[in-house]
C-alpha cells in the first residue's frame, strides 16, 4: 500500500499555468498542414488556421506557445515572414527535411493563432545566424506603439496596435544548433542581447536565456555566475528516449522492459531539476530567475514510412504516463520551474493533435493537460509521499507519483499516476485540513501497454469516469488500475 499525506491546509508555492505551456516549430507538419492549412483550405478554416485544432486547444486552455523553434528558430529571418503573402520569400527548411517554405505563417498569422487560443506568445529569436539589430527589431516591430521604423513598417502590414508579448528567448539550444557556442562565449552573447531588447512604457519583456541541455550543470553555472542579473528565465531542454539517439525505439511497438526504460529515463527530470535548480539557488536564493523547460517530452523513432525529418510519431498510454509524472514533478518544483512547453502540439513528437487531411485525433497526452488543467494557477499541496518501488535493471522506482492543488475557491486537485505496466495500486491517502464532502475524478487508461488513438480508432484511450476512490474516517482510499493517470477533485 502506498501513503500519501496531503497538507492542505499550508498550501504553498503558486503553480504558474505556463508550466503548462506548449511548443509549435516549423518542423514537419506541426505549422504547415498542422495548425496552418491556408486560407483556401476546404477544412474548415480562420484565416488559414484549422478551426477544430483551435477548439482543441482552446479544451486545455494552453497557457503560452513557444514559436517558431527550436534549431528552426536560429535559422529563421523574421523579415521574410511579413507583407503580402505573395510577396514573402520562400525558405529551405535546413534543419528539418529540406522542404521548402512559402512564409504564409509569420508573425501576424502565428499572433493570430494566440489570440484565437487566448494563449500568451513565447518568441524565440535568432541569436546562431542572425544580429542583435534584427531581434530588437523584432520586438519593437511586434511591441513598439510610438511611431519608429519598426512600428510603422507593423503599420503599413495591416496592424496598428502593438502586441503585448512578454516572453522572449535569447537562442535556442546555443551549445548545439543554435550556434555551437561555449557557455563562457555565450554568456557575453546574452548580455548583449538582452541589453538591447527593450521594453515599451506598456510591454515588459521577460527575457530567456538558453539553459542546458540535460545534465550540463557547468552551463548552468556560468550563466547564473555571468548573466543573472540580466535575465528573466534560464531554459533547459530534457527529451526522454528509451533506447539510443541512433535507434530510439518505437512509439507503439515495445516490450515491459522497455515501458520501464522509458518511464525510468523520463523520472530522471526530477534530479535534473534539483540539481540544475541548486546551482541557481547559490545565485539566486529568491527563486527570481525561472527554470523554463521549454522543450520536454519523449522522443521516439518515427512512425514507418514517414519523413525522417519530420519526427511524426504516435502517442500511447505510456506517453500520457510520461506528460502526468513529469507534470507532477513540474507541479512539485514549482518555486523555480516557472514555466515548461511540451515539444510539440501537433504532428510533431509528443503531440496533442494528431492530424491527416481533414481528419484530426486527441493522443492520450492530450487528455492528460485536459484533466491536469485544473493544476494552472492554483497553489501547490505540500504532500508527502510513500510509494511502493519496484524494481528495473538494478533501479528502484517508486509505482506511484502524485501532486496536489487547491484553487481559490478551495477545491483540491490530486493527480496521481500509476506507473506500473501491469499491477493496479492501493493509494492510501490523509487528507489534513478540509472536510470533504464530495469527490469526483477521472481516469486514464488502456487495455495494454501500448494502446493508442488512430485516426480510424480515435478513442481507444480516453478518460473515463473514475469510481476507484473512496472517503472513510478521514482517510481518502484509491485503487488505481495498472497504468493509468488519476485526476480526483476533492470538495
Ligand atoms: O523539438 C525538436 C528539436 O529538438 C528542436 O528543434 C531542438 O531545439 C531540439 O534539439
Amino acid at each position: 500500500m502506498s501513503r500519501v499525506v496531503m497538507n492542505v491546509d499550508a498550501p504553498t508555492t503558486h503553480i504558474s499555468r505556463h508550466i503548462y505551456g506548449h511548443f509549435a516549430e516549423h518542423l514537419g507538419r506541426c505549422i504547415y498542414d498542422g495548425f496552418w492549412v491556408g486560407k483556401d483550405s476546404s477544412i474548415p478554416n480562420t484565416r488559414g488556421i484549422r478551426n477544430d485544432l483551435v477548439a482543441a486547444l482552446r479544451a486545455l486552455k494552453i497557457p503560452n506557445l513557444r514559436w517558431p523553434g527550436g534549431c528552426f528558430a536560429d535559422d529563421y529571418h523574421w523579415k521574410d515572414g511579413i507583407g503580402p503573402p505573395e510577396q514573402r520569400a520562400s525558405i529551405v527548411n535546413t534543419h528539418w527535411g529540406g522542404v521548402t517554405e512559402n512564409n504564409s505563417f509569420g508573425t501576424h498569422e502565428f499572433m493570430d493563432l494566440c489570440e484565437m487560443l487566448e494563449c500568451e506568445p513565447y518568441i524565440c529569436g535568432n541569436v546562431g545566424s542572425g544580429t542583435v539589430r534584427e531581434m530588437s527589431d523584432w520586438v519593437q516591430y511586434m511591441t513598439a506603439a510610438a511611431s519608429c521604423p519598426m512600428s510603422d513598417l507593423r503599420r503599413s502590414n495591416g496592424r496598428e496596435e502593438p502586441w503585448k508579448v512578454r516572453y522572449w528567448g535569447v537562442g535556442n539550444e546555443t551549445w548545439g544548433c543554435g550556434g555551437n557556442m561555449r557557455v563562457e562565449y555565450y554568456a557575453d552573447v546574452y548580455r548583449r542581447y538582452a541589453t538591447y531588447l527593450r521594453n515599451q512604457p506598456d510591454n515588459r519583456l521577460y527575457r530567456i536565456a538558453v539553459g542546458a541541455g540535460t545534465a550540463d550543470y557547468h552551463w548552468t553555472e556560468v550563466m547564473m555566475r555571468e548573466a543573472a542579473e540580466l535575465m528573466d528565465g534560464l531554459s533547459l531542454h530534457y527529451y526522454t528516449v528509451t533506447g539510443t539517439w541512433e535507434d530510439k525505439g518505437s512509439a507503439t511497438e515495445f516490450t515491459e522492459d522497455e515501458w520501464f526504460t522509458c518511464i525510468r529515463k523520463a523520472l530522471r527530470i526530477e534530479e535534473l531539476i534539483s540539481r540544475h535548480s541548486s546551482i541557481m539557488d547559490v545565485y539566486d536564493p529568491e527563486k527570481r530567475v525561472g527554470l523554463i523547460v521549454d522543450e520536454w517530452g519523449t522522443w521516439h523513432n518515427v512512425e514507418p514510412g514517414t519523413n525522417p525529418g519530420f519526427l511524426y510519431q504516435q502517442n500511447t498510454i505510456r506517453d500520457a504516463l510520461v506528460a502526468g509524472l513529469t507534470l507532477n514533478i513540474f507541479n512539485e518544483h514549482a518555486d523555480r520551474v516557472h514555466m515548461a512547453n511540451i515539444a510539440q502540439t501537433i504532428n510533431v513528437l509528443q503531440a496533442m493533435v494528431l492530424t491527416n487531411d481533414e481528419r484530426l485525433v486527441l493522443t492520450p497526452s492530450y487528455y492528460v493537460f485536459r484533466m491536469y488543467a485544473g493544476h494552472q494557477d492554483a497553489k501547490r499541496v505540500p504532500l508527502v509521499v510513500e510509494a511502493d518501488e519496484v524494481e528495473h535493471d538494478g533501479y528502484q522506482m517508486p509505482t506511484i507519483n502524485a501532486s496536489a492543488s487547491v484553487n481559490n475557491s478551495g477545491d483540491v486537485l490530486v493527480t496521481l499516476c500509476n506507473i506500473h505496466p501491469h499491477e493496479p495500486v492501493n493509494v492510501d491517502c490523509e487528507v489534513r485540513g478540509i472536510g470533504i464532502s464530495q469527490i469526483s475524478g477521472q481516469v486514464l487508461t488502456a487495455p495494454t501497454i501500448d494502446a493508442h488513438n488512430t485516426f480510424e480508432e480515435p478513442e481507444r484511450v480516453i478518460p473515463k469516469s473514475f469510481d476507484g476512490a473512496s472517503f472513510e474516517n478521514a482517510a481518502l482510499r484509491v485503487r488505481m488500475p495498472a497504468r493509468s493517470v488519476v485526476a480526483l477533485w476533492l470538495r
